[in-house]
C-alpha cells in the first residue's frame, strides 16, 4: 500500500549498502517479531492490530457515540505517548482547524501536555459554559502535567454536573491493574479503558489511548486498525524487499554515513501533528547512549520559506523523508487574471495539487543537489485505512532502526532525569537530600 523510493539516497553511499544491513535486520526482525531482543516485553503492539480486545473496541465505540451525542466539546488529558497519537491522526485525517471545520462531533482539547497556565484557563474557558466529556490517558496514572489537569476538569465537571453527572463524562484510559489513575476510577466508577501492559506510550495510538478520541472526532477506527493490520502482515515477511526493511536499512546506512538528523517533510498543513507523533516515536527510541538520528520535522511549503535555507545550505547533516500523499480531498483550480499582474498566467486553469507536485519534485532535487539524501514514501490517500498502514510501517521500522543501533527501543530512562529534578524542587516528599543539592548549584 505505501511505496517507498530510494533512488535519491544511493548517490550519497557505497555500493551494496542494503546488502552490508541484512544481517542486522535480520536480527532485529527477530527480536522484533519474537519479543527476543531487549525491551521484548514492550513489544504487545506487533500483533495489535490483529490480535486488539474487541471486547473493549466495542466499548470504545459506544463511548464515542455517547460523547459525540452529549457533549459539545471533549477535553482529552494526556501528555507524550498518551495524547500525540490522538492529536496526529485526528489532524491529519480531517484538518489542523479540526474545531473550526468538523460538521458534528466535539470541538477537541488537548489538556495536561503543559504545565502552562494560560494554555489551562484558556481550555478551560472553551469548555466551562458547553456540555462537555473529558477522557484522562495516564499509563503510569502518576505524571505530573496530567494529573494536575485532570484535578482541575474533575473539579470542574463535578461543579457544573454533580458528582454522579460528572462520573457518566469521565472517562479512564490507564494500567489495567495498578496506578493511582486506577484506583481513582476504581473508586469513583468511571468507564475504564486499558493501556496494555506490553505496549509503550509512544507505541499506543492504535490502543484505546489514541483510539477512543480518534472515534470521538467521528474517524473511521475499524478502518484504521484494518490499514494497520495489512501492513502488520505485509512487513511480518523478512527481506529486503519489504519497505520496512528498506526504509531501516536506508536510515541506519545514513547514519553511519555520517549523517546525524532525520527530517520528516509533509505537504499537507494536516500532516504536521503527525511529524510531531513521528518524532517522539524515533526519538525515544532511538536517542540513547549517545547514539540515533536526531527526529525534526517541517511542513513544506511553508517552511521552505524559513528552514528551507538551512536545508539547503546549512551543515550537511540531514536525511529528509518525504511523506507525500497521492490523492488530495478536494480540488481546486488556480483562475486566470486578464491582466496578469503577477505574471502567472502560465498557471491558469492548473490544479494546485499539480503545482504542489511540482514544488515537491523541484525541492527534493534541490535538496539532493545539495547534499541532503532523500527518502520518499507515498501514502495513497489520506485516509483511515492508508494511516493505520502508515503508523504501523513506522512503528515496524523504528523497533528495527532501534536493534540496528543496539539499544531498546522500547524504554526512556532519559525521561526521568527532569522529572526527578521537577519533584525535588517542588518539595516532593523522599527528594529532600536532591532538593537542597540542586537549589545548591541554582543559587550559586
Ligand atoms: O512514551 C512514553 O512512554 C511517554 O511519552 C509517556 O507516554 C508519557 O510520559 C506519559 O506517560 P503516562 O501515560 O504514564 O502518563
Amino acid at each position: 500500500m505505501l511505496n517507498l523510493d530510494l533512488s535519491n539516497i544511493s548517490s550519497f553511499l557505497p555500493g551494496g549498502w542494503r546488502t552490508g544491513q541484512e544481517p542486522g535486520l535480520k536480527k532485529a526482525h527477530d527480536f522484533v517479531l519474537n519479543a527476543t531482543g531487549a525491551g521484548g516485553e514492550y513489544t504487545g503492539w506487533v500483533r495489535l492490530p490483529a490480535d486488539y480486545d474487541k471486547e473493549e473496541f466495542a466499548r470504545i465505540q459506544k463511548a464515542a457515540e455517547k460523547i459525540r451525542s452529549d457533549s459539545k466539546a471533549l477535553v482529552v488529558i494526556g501528555i507524550g505517548g498518551s495524547y500525540l497519537g490522538a492529536r496526529a491522526v485526528i489532524e491529519t485525517l480531517t484538518s489542523n482547524n479540526y474545531n473550526l471545520t468538523r460538521k458534528d462531533g466535539p470541538a477537541i482539547y488537548f489538556a495536561g501536555n503543559s504545565l502552562s497556565a494560560d494554555a489551562m484557563n484558556e481550555i478551560i474557558d472553551l469548555v466551562k459554559d458547553v456540555d462537555f466529556s473529558v477522557n484522562v490517558i495516564s499509563k503510569s496514572g502518576t505524571t505530573t502535567e496530567p494529573a494536575v489537569a485532570f484535578r482541575i476538569f474533575k473539579a470542574l465537571l463535578e461543579e457544573k454536573y454533580g458528582k454522579e453527572g460528572a462520573k457518566g463524562r469521565i472517562y479512564a484510559t490507564t494500567d489495567a491493574k495498578r496506578g493511582a489513575l486506577k484506583g481513582l476510577a476504581d473508586k469513583e466508577g468511571y468507564e475504564e479503558f486499558v493501556v496494555p501492559d506490553a505496549v509503550g506510550g509512544r507505541y499506543s495510538v492504535l490502543t484505546a489511548v489514541g483510539l477512543l478520541p480518534i472515534a470521538a472526532a467521528g474517524i473511521d477506527i475499524d478502518a484504521l486498525m484494518g490499514g494497520a493490520r495489512e501492513e502488520m502482515e505485509l512487513l511480518a515477511k523478512p527481506g529486503m524487499d519489504t519497505p520496512a526493511w528498506q526504509y531501516a536499512a536506508a536510515r541506519h546506512a545514513l547514519y553511519q554515513s555520517g549523517k546525524k538528523i532525520e527530517i520528516l517533510a509533509g505537504y499537507e498543513p494536516a500532516f504536521r501533528f503527525f511529524g510531531e507523533w513521528w518524532k517522539q516515536l524515533f526519538g525515544e527510541s532511538e536517542g540513547k547512549q549517545g547514539k540515533g538520528l536526531f527526529p525534526a520535522s517541517v511542513e513544506f511549503t511553508a517552511d521552505l520559506h524559513s528552514m528551507g535555507q538551512y536545508i539547503q545550505q546549512g551543515e550537511r547533516l540531514m536525511v529528509e523523508t518525504v511523506v507525500r500523499f497521492d490523492c488530495a480531498h478536494t480540488k481546486r483550480t488556480i483562475p486566470d487574471d486578464p491582466e496578469n499582474v503577477d505574471g502567472l498566467n502560465f498557471l491558469s486553469g492548473r490544479s494546485l495539487a499539480f503545482v504542489a507536485e511540482q514544488a515537491m519534485r523541484g525541492t527534493i532535487l534541490a535538496h539532493v543537489d545539495g547534499g541532503v539524501p532523500n527518502i520518499l514514501l507515498a501514502v495513497p490517500a489520506r485516509d483511515a485505512r492508508s494511516l493505520g498502514a502508515l503508523i504501523y510501517f513506522f512503528e515496524f521500522t523504528c523497533g528495527l532502526s532501534g536493534y540496528l543501533l543496539e539499544v531498546n527501543p522500547f524504554d526512556q530512562p532519559g525521561v526521568e532525569a527532569y522529572k526527578n529534578n521537577m519533584y525535588a524542587l517542588l518539595g516532593k516528599p523522599g527528594y529532600e537530600s536532591q532538593k537542597a543539592a540542586l537549589e545548591k548549584r541554582l543559587d550559586s
